[in-house]
């Protein structure tokens, strides 16, 4: 009883006490954070939005994880589309394929990648995202100069990840499980990319687009 009540009162306190130095946007983000679960956090809708899926596109997900981000890869590239749910760990793709089964998503693939490849054709995919998968991939420059051979002819790479530097309390979820957008540049421009776009409407998570650098101007 106790405790519940002190976490009503403390919430808000905690929160009250971070939005005091942020300002009128941030509050918002702010509160959408720590107030309505991960849709609140994620706003999957303007994700899926920027990152401008056609219908009929390809897409891949890197570290599908327990799969939130396939019912909507999945209507955004449609029938005619196609979703990899790409995972390394046996467990997780045994779930995703019965999510995926369940649910009847007949445009989506599971892939059991490995942790230094993730296994796809060639030239196979207009979109490659990771969301919070960035910071566990060990050698990202090797991976992703190698994922090079996964794209299709105008493919780029998008990454979502827990930003650095997050005040506290919010810091106690991410610490350790973040990544800098100076050092996600770095390492994919030694990869042989370039950023598109940075997207910025997003409180907790950096949002970094890519393509390859040999693509620049010859589409
Ligand atoms: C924090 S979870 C994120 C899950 C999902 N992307 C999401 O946004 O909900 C990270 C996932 O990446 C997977 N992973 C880690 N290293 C990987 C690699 N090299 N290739 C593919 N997946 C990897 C982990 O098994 C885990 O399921």
């Amino acid at each position: 009883m106790l405790p519940q009540a002190l976490s009503r009162l403390v919430l808000p306190l905690v929160v009250a006490l971070i939005a005091s130095g942020c300002g009128p946007e941030s509050r918002v983000d702010l509160w959408r954070f720590v107030s309505s679960g991960r849709d609140g956090y994620q706003q999957p809708e303007k994700v899926i939005d920027a990152l401008d899926l056609k219908p009929g596109a390809r897409v891949a997900e890197i570290g599908a994880g327990d799969g939130y981000w396939i019912p909507w890869l999945s209507e955004a590239v449609g029938p005619g589309g196609r979703v990899y749910a790409v995972e390394v760990e046996q467990d997780k793709v045994d779930a995703l394929n019965d999510l995926v089964r369940e649910e009847g998503y007949s445009n989506v693939d599971v892939v059991l990648g490995k942790y230094e490849d993730p296994e796809l054709p060639d030239q196979s995919v207009d979109v490659a995202m990771t969301s919070m998968t960035y910071h566990h991939i060990e050698d990202r420059v090797t991976y992703f100069r190698r994922l090079q051979t996964d794209l299709a002819p105008g493919g780029r790479v998008a990454h979502l990840d827990n930003r650095s530097g997050l005040p506290f309390p919010i810091s106690i979820f991410t610490s350790g499980h973040s990544s800098e957008t100076e050092e996600v540049d770095e390492e994919m421009t030694a990869a042989g990319y370039t950023r598109v776009d940075s997207l910025d409407f997003l409180y907790s998570q950096i949002f970094l687009t890519y393509a390859p650098s040999h693509a620049e101007g010859s589409d």
